[in-house]
């Protein structure tokens, strides 16, 4: 488990959530999406239990350095600074949106930083959601107010919501269910607030750190019937 002075470091080092418009050329998004569609490594979680999206890993720590990879890395430095390294990513292709979750790490404890998200593909624009709460004890999805709740194949399934911070306790705004987070039953949005909306598009890059719980808005209501990111997970020490 983290301990408390960790959890404090990695909030005295939060920032609002932000995104760069055409961060990622058009050449590097089809980059990736080259690699992805040719990938060997693709992984179908499905095949292992998962009822999660299809997705190929990569984190250097595990793999050998492949060279593919050092055009992100660059691209990473560039954006979150070179003090910063990265321990996992992954390439993933949805035909549902995510709901409520952070991206903590279960195996080890890491100095968490920052989640890049890169979008590589989808028919037309679609939000992207994070909120004013973090979660620092695990990875998670919010669950509460389902029933039954349902198997998370890494994430936990967290249904009692005192440990989030910034937990409100209040009813989620109820137009911003309607208009974004559809896909989620409302119950299980109860005592956060939304920090920002953000433009999910190729050629942005979404930042935001990485136990800030987050969601995909209901591309499916939009007509989208999938859509295809890049998220890279990445670390830093305290100083
Ligand atoms: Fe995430």
């Amino acid at each position: 488990m983290r301990t408390q002075e960790d959890k404090e470091k990695i909030l005295d080092r939060y920032k609002p959530s932000k995104y760069l418009v055409g961060a990622v050329t058009p050449s590097m998004v089809e980059y990736l999406l080259e690699y992805f569609r040719g990938s060997e490594k693709i992984i179908k979680y499905k095949q292992a239990g998962s009822q999660g999206p299809v997705v190929m890993n990569y984190s250097p720590d595990r793999d050998e350095k492949q060279e593919w990879f050092n055009p992100v890395q660059e691209l990473v430095w560039d954006i979150l600074g070179s003090n910063c390294y990265v321990w996992g990513s992954n390439i993933f292709r949805v035909e549902k949106p995510h709901i409520a979750h952070n991206d903590d790490y279960e195996e080890k404890i890491y100095p968490i930083y920052k989640t890049l998200v890169l979008p590589l593909e989808i028919s037309k624009a679609t939000n992207f959601v994070t909120f004013d709460q973090a979660y620092l004890d695990g990875p998670v999805k919010l669950f509460r107010g389902y029933d039954p709740v349902p198997e998370s194949f890494y994430n936990k399934s967290l249904t009692d919501y005192s440990n989030i911070i910034n937990y409100t306790d209040e009813p989620f705004d109820k137009e911003t269910h309607q208009k974004y987070l559809s896909h989620i039953p409302y119950e299980a949005l109860h005592g956060l607030t939304v920090e920002k909306v953000i433009p999910w598009v190729p050629g942005n890059a979404i930042i935001f750190d990485m136990g800030r719980i987050h969601s995909a808005s209901n591309f499916v209501a939009e007509g989208i019937t999938h859509k295809i990111g890049y998220s890279i997970f990445t670390a830093k020490e305290f100083n």
